[in-house]
């Protein structure tokens, strides 16, 4: 990956420094608490209200990269915090699914590969096994969700779970077992083949027959509808293929990851401000900046396993979908507690033109990592 220019390394210190002036004061007002979005500018708490939600380790991991960014201890106290709180989720069955991976590696693994302490180690482990105990054998795949609803979910798995996937790889290397990773290889192997189409495009939800293990049918999931394309699905398939090139070594997985990443940089026009899905009605202007920052944060991976125009091309666009949500799409006042703007839930439901904690979360962690300094949570 090349060097950036000097005019880019000025404007990342100029974002970091933005960040540093913002965060200090909106973490010391939401001490002791674990934000999902914001109301009227002011961050939620999902401490009490909803503490298995999917989201909750992200606080904790963006209080670790500021304490990296910064050295402030409160950070560090805050971070510790939001992983206290998760254990009760350790102890909720219903809480627990393939989403451990976003709850503990932000906050137990990564504090100990810190720190090496034994309290994260036991949580991240107790993660890890409950994770891979969510494999079907006879598919191949991590099972992603909980029945809720009165609907089956046996079957589904879904393209986020490659972001999880580093919880089992971890455990490998931390236990020397190698069942961990042959879980992780063979999900992402799955995907690979099952949510991956011919032009690059992925679908969100693929459900199979949980007994033959038989792909039955892709759902539009959080996406527009069957056979479209939700850019944050297409934003964890970048990022979390990268990842299991990385675990592995496995170069399919590099080839997959560029697949998707050539398939969105041709989708992502002039503008670089990201829709709810790629294949969206041309006339709805609704738009996901956490696909944006997602997407720029897994580029950076890509480009960093790569070298010369390659790796450039990769970069040139994450760098473009930063600055894009710089200048256009975050909230730089005191006024708000967020920074992303247009952040959305899915293209269906109401959770439009929100703040969302993953966005902000990303973008934090993409700028620290073109400064070289972010920590490697994923
Ligand atoms: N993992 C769920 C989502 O991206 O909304």
């Amino acid at each position: 990956m090349r060097k950036l220019t000097g005019e880019e390394q000025k404007w990342v210190k100029d974002t970091l420094g933005k960040i540093k002036d913002k965060m200090v004061p909106v973490t010391e007002r939401n001490l002791d608490s674990i934000p999902y979005t914001t109301m009227s500018g002011r961050f939620d708490d999902k401490s009490e209200s909803d503490v298995c939600w999917w989201t909750n380790g992200f606080w904790g991991g963006e209080m670790w990269q500021l304490y990296k960014l910064t050295g402030n201890e409160m950070f560090k106290k805050e971070a510790i915090g939001v992983e206290d709180k998760l254990d009760k989720v350790l102890m909720i069955n219903e809480g627990l699914d393939h989403d451990n991976g976003f709850k503990w590696l932000p906050t137990s693994v990564i504090r100990y590969k810190l720190e090496k302490n034994k309290e994260s180690y036991n949580r991240a482990m107790l993660a890890a096994g409950n994770m891979a105990g969510r494999f079907n054998l006879a598919g191949n795949f991590i099972r992603a969700w909980n029945n809720w609803d009165d609907v089956d979910r046996r079957g589904f798995a879904i393209i986020d779970c490659m972001m999880n996937l580093p919880l089992l790889y971890w455990a490998s290397e931390e236990t020397t077992d190698p069942r961990f990773k042959m879980m992780a290889v063979a999900h992402a192997d799955t995907a690979m083949k099952t949510f991956v189409r011919e032009d690059g495009s992925v679908n969100h939800i693929v459900v199979f027959d949980p007994f033959t293990g038989k792909m039955v049918e892709s759902l539009g999931g959080q996406g527009y509808g069957v056979g479209s394309s939700w850019t944050r699905g297409q934003s964890w398939g970048i990022y979390g293929f990268a990842l299991s090139y990385g675990y592995t070594g496995d170069k399919k997985y590099l080839e997959t990851s560029k697949k998707i990443a050539d398939y969105v940089i041709s989708e992502l026009g002039d503008s670089y401000l990201v829709p709810i899905d790629y294949r969206q009605p041309k006339d709805v202007d609704l738009e996901d900046s956490t696909a944006a920052a997602i997407t720029a944060s897994g580029l950076i991976e890509l480009a960093s396993q790569l070298e010369g125009e390659e790796a450039d091309k990769y970069l040139d666009a994450a760098i473009k979908l930063l600055k894009t949500l710089d200048e256009k799409r975050i909230s730089w006042g005191l006024d708000t507690d967020n920074l992303l703007n247009n952040c959305a839930v899915d293209y269906h439901g109401d959770g439009h033109n929100m703040s969302i904690i993953y966005g902000d979360y990303y973008f934090i962690e993409a700028m620290m990592k073109l400064d070289g300094t972010a920590l490697k949570i994923f």
